[in-house]
């Protein structure tokens, strides 16, 4: 799907602020990018992250995550995206699919302070790339206020 209209989807599914609104977005994004296999958020709280919405084939054990652990952990830790090409030569990544082979983390924040990421797994080896990451830093900026961490 184009960057553009999967953007101003989401912004009329956010507009509309419902309960399931971000698990609506997560949906949409899943369901309208071959690539994104698993499209999860964690959410930040007290140094951990925990998995909120999600839509894939699979549930993930990794349903809390130490900050600083996995490339989930990492990219809390830094605020800054993390794109992994091939999962299997980054031996920080955490395994949760055996399907998996590449991952992108894009971190949420709220007055620059990260309260959440949109975490996605592709069974395609090097699936993303930056236009992915700056499409999903704008989504991540439209979330933020929907995400609650406190
Ligand atoms: N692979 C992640 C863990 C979360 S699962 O991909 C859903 C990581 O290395 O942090």
């Amino acid at each position: 799907m184009d960057y553009d209209d999967a953007k101003e989807k989401i912004k009329q599914i956010l507009t509309k602020n419902k309960e399931k609104s971000v698990q609506q977005v997560v949906d949409f994004l899943q369901s309208n990018f071959e690539l994104y296999s698993w499209v999860g958020i964690y959410v930040v709280k007290h140094n951990m992250l925990y998995l909120g919405p999600w839509q894939g084939d699979q549930a993930t054990e990794h349903s809390k995550i130490p900050i600083g652990q996995g490339i989930c952990g990492a990219a809390a830790k830094t605020g800054k995206t993390e794109i992994v090409s091939d999962v299997h030569s980054d031996n920080r990544y955490l395994s949760c699919f055996i399907s998996t082979r590449s991952e992108i983390v894009v971190p949420i924040k709220k007055n620059s302070k990260t309260i959440g990421e949109i975490d996605i797994d592709s069974d395609t080896k090097d699936a993303f790339t930056k236009e992915d990451d700056l499409f999903l830093k704008e989504i991540a900026d439209m979330l933020s206020e929907h995400i609650h961490n406190q």
